[in-house]
């Protein structure tokens, strides 16, 4: 079947990226939690070995929610927990806004320093993770199932002084990963879905087995890095067409066999990313949350972001850079022009990274980046 769907933004891989606010598609709105069948034997997120499944939507503090589990257990190591905490400073009469809350690792820290907390993820399971883990904290938390890239007008209703810090711990949870039902595992059989929030439009398997074998390749190309990316989109092209991809191992077994085992790696990891990347639009949302950032944050706030991809890290990089520049040039202009963008300090001009006590601990850490800007005291956002 032909794709209509629209190119992901090609200017995320030039080297001149402008930073505009141009979401090419609805975002999805939180809607209820689907059937998980596919859990493995024991998954936390398993909702039918989950009590309360067919209770009806929960209102929880700071806006509606749509579905509802108990979470006992949410295994995720945060990521830099103590560098995050240097940086965003969190103490009594600040308010930080964690748009990733996860396994409210961070979120906890942030609390327990005595700052108050709006968090955020599109994932239900991780709120209703979050709400328990936080109940202690009572009115000092207010969480709140959403997209990052909507968290301006969240933040301003809740907030409307603006914030003193917003984090952004991107990509999946170990738990998101650790649930088979999520589809997010080339190691464990489970549909190909890897969507974060479990009610968006698109799946993996639409992307899999409908879209076009050019566009394919390019999001194996431009967010997998994947170098048989072409002969990969053949593959499976060529092997849907006689069986359209029913599950994870599935398509793993069928990129493998094209990739072929190069160094620890699972053969498939690029393309599971890829697909990963685009069914939840990260790069699109990560932009938009960028873009809205300094306008939620206070004069002296500042925000951390922590990256384990190199596409997000440049935007990220790109970002702060084209922020933080009170003067910009170009070749062909006479002389340089003031910024109109200028409204931020880079904090970190390097990435901050794991130290090797951290990766061993926690490998997950290994490709971690942590970059922090600080929103100018005369800002003019
Ligand atoms: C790496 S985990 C965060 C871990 C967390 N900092 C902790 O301490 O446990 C990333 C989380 O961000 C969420 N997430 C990713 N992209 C998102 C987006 N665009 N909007 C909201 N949540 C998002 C995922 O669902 C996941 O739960």
């Amino acid at each position: 079947m032909i794709s209509t769907r629209p190119l992901i933004f090609p200017e995320y891989f030039t080297s001149n990226t402008q930073y505009t606010d141009k979401l090419l598609m609805p975002l999805p709105s939180p809607t209820p939690v689907p059937s998980m069948t596919w859990c493995l034997p024991g998954c936390p997120t398993n909702l039918l070995a989950a009590p309360g499944l067919e209770t009806p939507p929960l209102a929880m503090r700071g806006g509606e929610r749509m579905g509802r589990e108990r979470v006992s257990s949410f295994n995720h190591v945060p990521v830099m927990l103590e560098e995050v905490i240097h940086y965003l400073e969190p103490g009594p009469g600040k308010t930080v806004l964690d748009s990733t809350l996860g396994g409210a690792g961070h979120a906890a820290k942030i609390l327990q320093a005595g700052a108050a907390l709006i968090g955020l993820d599109q994932d239900p399971n991780a709120l209703s993770h979050a709400e328990e883990k936080l109940e202690q904290y009572g009115d000092a938390a207010v969480l709140k199932q959403l997209n990052f890239s909507e968290m301006l007008n969240v933040g301003r209703e809740i907030c409307p002084e603006g914030v003193d810090g917003i984090l952004m711990d991107l990509g999946v949870s170990s738990h998101q990963l650790d649930c088979a039902d999520r589809g997010f595992s080339l190691r464990a059989r489970g549909p190909l879905d890897m969507r974060m929030n479990p009610c968006a439009e698109v799946d993996a398997a639409e992307v899999v087995n409908e879209w076009d074998e050019s566009e394919l390749a390019r999001i194996f190309w431009e967010l997998g890095e994947e170098r048989k990316s072409r002969a990969v989109a053949g593959a499976i092209v060529r092997r849907r067409a006689i069986k359209p991809f029913g599950d994870t191992l599935d398509l793993a077994d069928c990129v493998s066999r094209i990739v072929g085992r190069r160094g620890r790696i699972h053969p498939a990891t690029r393309v599971f990313q890829a697909l990963r990347m685009t069914v939840n639009r990260e790069m699109e949302c990560l932009e938009a949350a960028l873009e809205s950032a300094p306008a939620l944050l206070k004069p002296g706030g500042r925000i951390v972001v922590i990256t384990f991809h190199s596409l997000e890290d440049r935007m990220v990089k790109r970002f702060f850079k084209s922020r933080s520049q009170p003067e910009i040039d170009r070749p062909e202009w006479p002389a340089a022009q003031s910024n109109p963008d200028f409204c931020m300090n880079r904090v970190t001009r390097r990435p901050v990274i794991s130290g090797p006590d951290e990766v061993k601990v926690n490998p997950r850490a290994r490709s971690a980046k942590l970059r922090v800007a600080e929103k100018r005291k005369a800002g003019n956002s």
